[in-house]
């Protein structure tokens, strides 16, 4: 299978998962990037069941909405059954790195009032140490180059992320991301603490010490429910 195929493979498995543990009347957790919209385009011939959704991103909120589901603001909404989100690498623990969207700040606020927190993810996203792909740091813009220095003595190799032009890409809070290449995770947590405490650091897109509680991990061999114990 393409990974295109598998990443409708994994969305329909989240659709199903959702449908069948989630009651009636809920509102759902919803991330961000490619595998989700596979998630929600399979979602959405079953949108009656559900009052609607708390949205990760700009993008991910017209895509919903494109679907006639209803988008709830997280201030309205006490806590959420499930959060369904990919993620760009996942460990054998429910570690994850995330953010290779940019939604990695409003993806870390909704995952952490939801109850259950669904990863789908094709087979190449799982690895045995995180860190192979870049770890983004959303930042301040003032404290980008003081956050690259902190970075260079953890031997990161800071990358600010650019758009096409050229430009500081910019987040759907106005602020920046740091790519950081060449870092070889072994202590997901402390690391996410470490930098977490950083002045100016918004979100690290190390999402450990609330990591997934299960991955719905497609493969050419189907679809593997994963459960972690945290
Ligand atoms: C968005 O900011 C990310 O955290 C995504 O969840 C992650 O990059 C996975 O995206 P894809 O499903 O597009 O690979």
């Amino acid at each position: 299978m393409t990974q295109d195929e598998l990443k409708r493979l994994v969305g329909q498995a989240a659709a199903d998962y959702v449908n069948t543990h989630v009651p009636d009347g809920a509102v759902l957790g919803v991330g961000t990037g490619s595998t989700v919209n596979c998630f929600i385009d399979a979602l959405a011939p079953h949108k009656s069941r559900f009052r609607g959704a708390v949205s990760s991103s700009v993008a991910t909120t017209a895509r919903l909405e494109q679907h006639g589901i209803r988008v709830f603001d997280l201030n309205e909404i006490e806590s959420l059954p499930v959060y369904v989100d990919g993620a760009d690498e996942i460990d054998a623990s429910g570690a994850m790195i995330k953010g290779g969207g940019g939604a990695l700040t409003r993806e870390k606020i909704v995952a952490s009032v939801s109850e259950v927190f669904v990863c789908i993810a094709d087979r190449s996203k799982r690895v045995d140490v995180l860190g192979t792909f870049p770890l983004p740091i959303e930042v301040v813009p003032m404290a980008r180059t003081a956050i690259g220095r902190q970075v260079m003595a953890l031997s990161g190799v800071p990358v600010l992320r650019v758009r096409n032009d050229g430009s500081p890409y910019v987040t759907d809070n106005g602020n920046e991301i740091i790519d950081v290449k060449g870092l070889h995770i072994d202590d997901p947590r402390g690391l996410e603490a470490l930098i977490n405490a950083w002045p100016g650091v918004v979100t690290v897109g190390l999402f450990a010490s609330r990591g997934a509680d299960l991955c719905l991990l497609g493969s050419d061999q189907g679809v593997e429910m994963v459960s972690y114990d945290v």
